[in-house]
């Protein structure tokens, strides 16, 4: 419950509840007749899963540039001087981080894995934005030889950076990764908090260290965050504290990094209205954080240069599963159960989205209402408790739309190994990433000599 006499607990998000029915339904309207999707990106889906398999993903390479110009551009409208460092971990197919690269994209990354594949893919270390709450030595080592903007995430990264930082003759430049109560949950597993000037101290040790010098303030309030009014309260708080250092510390602010989290039309589970009704737009999201530097931009010793680090409103609507039906069953109560090839390993984004799900052909049947579920022999492997689809038949195939963060970069090869992921673009189709086989799993593994015997000859494990 939450406790209204103490104000400085924030209330609890509200369950909504009918008196009769339990938890309130979504209106009408996401009741409709789900419209059949016979494309996707201009290619006729049938075609698709003749040539490529089932299940598949397909990657709209205009959208994906679409989406990159239009955020870059409403950004640069409020404050000319904005990069994007595009979100690798919210999707690293190497094509999807080379189209945002061609569009212009630095890359922000949280790995050392991430850092190579943007340095493989042609971006310069010095335009790649270095997050996360562990980086090894080395990889810090190479950030700084290399100038990408480092954010620093706490005390003991701080010491281990300033060590690093003495084997270089110049001071290494660093930012400060901030958290601070603008969202309920706070969002602080990461960087040093506002509040208790846990980030002043450390910006103070900064100032004092002969081999640092403090540049950059960066802030990630969240992920799915529809509220723009948020980034512009966080905005503020770190402009605020941007002047406050450079006024109390010998240091200049020289960016702000306002990180990702923008929200797309998905729909989070056991929500009232459908994402598309609640999610802002990038012009919305633009306006608010850029109206506050514009506010303060004489004040600071010379205007900092402003960084976004967006993931799922970039790639989320560019990509679509493609998946067939191979089994209807009848379960408990009212409900059949369609069982897909598609399973949460390869979409693990149903564990928090009701994605939106298209039969590929209408044939005019009745509306039916499906659990659908995935073909792991796991009784979690379910895409949407509830789900109103024409009749459906074993060999069916069914579109799921906005899939193209975080599918990839959290899927596994789990029971079954991942599909083939292509990419339609004004030459037609390329495949990125081929369809997985037995080898994926395998080719890694050993086995040790005494437990090799007449049965395991032919097994791969015995090649070397
Ligand atoms: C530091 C940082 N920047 C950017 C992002 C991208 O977030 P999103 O994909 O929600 O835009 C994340 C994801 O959580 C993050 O941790």
């Amino acid at each position: 419950m939450s406790d209204f006499t103490n104000p400085s607990m924030p209330p609890e998000s509200p369950e909504l509840y009918s008196a009769v029915a339990g938890p309130i339904g979504r209106p009408p309207g996401a009741e409709r007749r789900i419209p059949a999707m016979p494309e996707v990106a201009g290619h006729d889906v049938k075609d698709l899963v003749q040539r490529f398999g089932s299940p598949m993903c397909v990657f709209d390479e205009p959208k994906l540039r679409s989406a990159y110009q239009r955020m870059i551009s409403c950004f640069r409208a409020g404050w000319e001087d904005s990069y994007i460092g595009v979100s690798v971990k919210t999707n690293y197919l190497s094509a999807v981080v080379a189209t945002f690269r061609s569009e212009g994209a630095w890359g922000e990354v949280v790995s050392g894995f991430e850092y190579r594949l943007c340095r493989d893919l042609g971006i310069p270390g010095n335009e790649i934005l270095f997050n996360g709450p562990w980086k090894t030595d080395d990889d810090l080592r190479t950030a700084f030889k290399e100038g990408a903007k480092v954010n620093l995430d706490g005390d003991d990264e701080l010491e281990r950076v300033g060590r690093i930082a003495a084997e270089f003759e110049q001071a290494v430049a660093v930012g400060l990764r901030v958290n601070m109560k603008v969202n309920y949950p706070p969002w602080d597993k990461f960087g040093f908090g506002l509040e208790n000037d846990h980030a002043l101290e450390a910006a103070r040790l900064i100032a004092q260290s002969p081999h640092l010098r403090l540049e950059g303030l960066h802030l990630h309030i969240g992920t799915y965050i529809p509220d723009p009014e948020l980034y512009g309260r966080g905005m503020e708080a770190l402009v605020q504290l941007g002047l406050r250092l450079e006024r109390e510390l010998d240091v200049e602010i020289k960016h702000l990094d306002l990180g990702g989290g923008y929200a797309t039309r998905n729909t989070l589970h056991n929500t009232m209205l459908p994402g598309e009704a609640v999610c802002a737009t990038p012009e919305e999201y633009a306006a608010a954080i850029t109206a506050p530097l514009r506010r303060a931009a004489n004040q600071f010793k010379s205007p900092p240069r402003l960084f976004l680090e967006p993931g799922r409103i970039l790639v989320d609507e560019a990509a679509t599963m493609i998946t067939t039906v191979r089994a209807v069953k009848r379960i408990a109560g009212q409900q059949k159960a369609a069982l897909v090839d598609c399973g949460v390993h390869i979409l693990p984004t149903a564990y928090w989205y009701d994605h939106e799900i298209h039969p590929v052909e209408d044939y005019g049947h009745g509306v039916e209402d499906y659990k659908l579920v995935g073909p792991l022999c796991m009784q979690i492997d379910v895409l949407r408790q509830s789900v109103k689809l024409p009749a459906l038949r074993a060999g069916d195939l069914l579109v799921i739309r906005d899939v193209g963060a975080y599918n990839f970069s959290q899927s596994m090869q789990f029971i079954y190994m991942r599909p083939t992921y292509v990419f339609a673009h004004a030459g037609g189709i390329s495949v990125v990433r081929e369809a997985e086989d037995d080898s994926v799993v395998r080719n890694q593994e050993q086995l040790p000599q005494h437990l090799i015997n007449q049965e395991t000859q032919n097994s791969i494990l015995n090649r070397g």
